[in-house]
């Protein structure tokens, strides 16, 4: 069962290599070679330092920095071969690297640990994440901006509870999603703000003798300054639990929007028509559409969530600096990355596709009595009544219409006056949702004017 093997990169005290039982369970080659970029970029920058620094000479620098550009081309070609028994994406790469250039290789990890490494790599790629979550979700809101657009003034019921509230616009409800949308971009902007402070350099977890420059490897990695204490730096994870935490709200968000479009493209809503780009059919039933990009997308907040958790989960009760534990701390990050990455382009593609039905959804705004407040409220300002009372008469109101099974503005005159004597026919212009939606100035509100003035904000922050 033992790999006779010793371990190149660290064996020199070991007489035996490991069990295959032990080169399992110790490898992360399997899923860190998605780092292979950002080790390759990690190393570059320190050759040249090491350089610069006159740490290693100009000459085993070009070849460090021409072998690793050799490496990177085989590894993007798919003509490397990956070793189990060299552990990681680290030492694949040195192993490569010691093949192609010889001795210089094994000067490229001086001042240098796999746990600066690690750290630089993995800072690098959940920063790339944050990077393109942030044009994703800009699209999305371009997107929602332009269905808002559409139908600024068109009315469709607004709900607390899933009962019918007060007639809403639809364009309103569109950028109450672009605020949700935006808030999780500032939260994945913060959170690369924060994280953008470089560990290469705190070598293994003390710092080192060599005369190396941390400003410079900084700088060339795009880092906005070297972390300040090399035990953090080595042994921080915060920066990929932020990027998970905004990660899972924005997460939270898809899901409540996929959510309504799954209920508004039932037969019972019909307030939307999905596309057949982002529908499937059933194999049994011949008439069925079915929203799964949406359901999935609702599904997608489990997995990101779960990863949030469970990286916490790994780095608790963690002393510093680095343990091997912390090699736990990818594979969750990338099935998170990825799913939250698709989840926003299928929102984006079924956003863009949706058609709204104008017509239902005027028809369902002006059910289930939703001028009821217009209604009291006009008692409040042409009858002076105090809004409890005049809340109250308008639920008798309410109460008859059920009992007679119309609507409000379905009741005649004499039905109105036996709720209040002073009711005149003046107050059937505040019962269309119409006039209800466009009464509705105050800021933020949902007057078509306000949507429309929402809308030019939005058009000019995200271009
Ligand atoms: N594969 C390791 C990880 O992902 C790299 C760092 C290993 N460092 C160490 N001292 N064993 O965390």
């Amino acid at each position: 069962m033992t790999n006779k093997t010793q371990n190149a990169m660290w064996g020199g005290r070991f007489a035996d290599g490991p069990d295959a039982i032990m080169e399992a369970i110790n490898a992360s080659i399997g899923f860190d070679r998605r780092l292979a970029a950002q080790d390759i970029a990690g190393s570059r920058a320190h050759a040249a330092m090491l350089a610069a620094q006159g740490i290693i000479t100009g000459s085993d620098a070009e070849a460090i920095r021409e072998g690793l550009l050799t490496v990177l081309s085989e590894i993007e070609s798919g003509n490397f071969t990956f070793s189990t028994a060299l552990e990681d994406i680290h030492m694949n790469v040195e192993a490569r690297l010691k093949d192609l250039i010889g001795e210089p290789a094994g000067r490229l990890h001086t001042g240098r640990s796999r746990n600066d490494q690690v750290a630089v790599d993995f800072r690098l790629w959940v920063r790339d994440q944050c990077d393109e979550a942030l044009g994703k979700l800009s699209a999305l809101c371009m997107a929602l901006v332009s269905q808002a657009e559409a139908g600024a003034d068109w009315v469709m019921p607004g709900f607390t509870h899933l009962q019918t509230a007060q007639p809403v616009t639809w364009g309103h409800h569109m950028l109450a999603y672009v605020e949700m949308f935006s808030r999780d971009m500032g939260r994945f902007r913060d959170a690369r703000a924060r994280m953008n402070e470089c560990p290469l350099g705190a070598a293994a977890l003390a710092g080192t003798s060599f005369p190396i420059d941390r400003h410079m490897t900084a700088k060339a990695l795009g880092f906005d300054r070297p972390a300040a204490n090399s035990l953090d730096a080595v042994s921080d994870r915060d920066f990929a639990l932020e990027f998970l935490a905004a990660a899972s709200i924005c997460a939270m968000h898809l899901s409540r929007f996929a959510e309504e479009l799954v209920i508004w493209s039932t037969a019972q809503f019909r307030f939307v028509a999905l596309s057949d780009r982002f529908s499937t059919g059933s194999s049994i039933m011949p008439q069925k559409k079915n929203p799964d990009a949406a359901e999935l997308i609702r599904a997608k907040v489990g997995r990101i969530m779960g990863a949030n958790v469970g990286l916490m989960m790994v780095m608790k009760g963690l002393p510093l600096t680095y343990s091997k534990d912390m090699q736990e701390d990818k594979e969750q990050v990338f099935d998170a990355a990825d799913n939250l990455m698709l989840a926003l382009a299928a929102m984006e593609g079924m956003v863009r596709d949706m058609t709204a039905n104008r017509a239902n959804l005027e028809k369902a705004a002006a059910s289930g009595f939703s001028t009821a407040t217009d209604l009291a409220d006009w008692l409040v300002r042409e009858l002076g009544l105090p809004f409890r009372d005049a809340h109250h008469v308008t639920g008798s109101l309410v109460a008859l219409a059920e009992k007679k099974g119309c609507d409000l503005p379905d009741l005649t005159l004499d039905d109105m006056q036996s709720a209040h004597a002073g009711i005149t026919e003046d107050v059937y212009k505040v019962l269309g949702v119409h006039n209800s939606v466009a009464s509705r100035q105050s800021f933020g509100g949902t007057a078509p004017d306000q949507v429309r003035a929402q809308i030019a904000r939005w058009r000019d922050q995200l271009k």
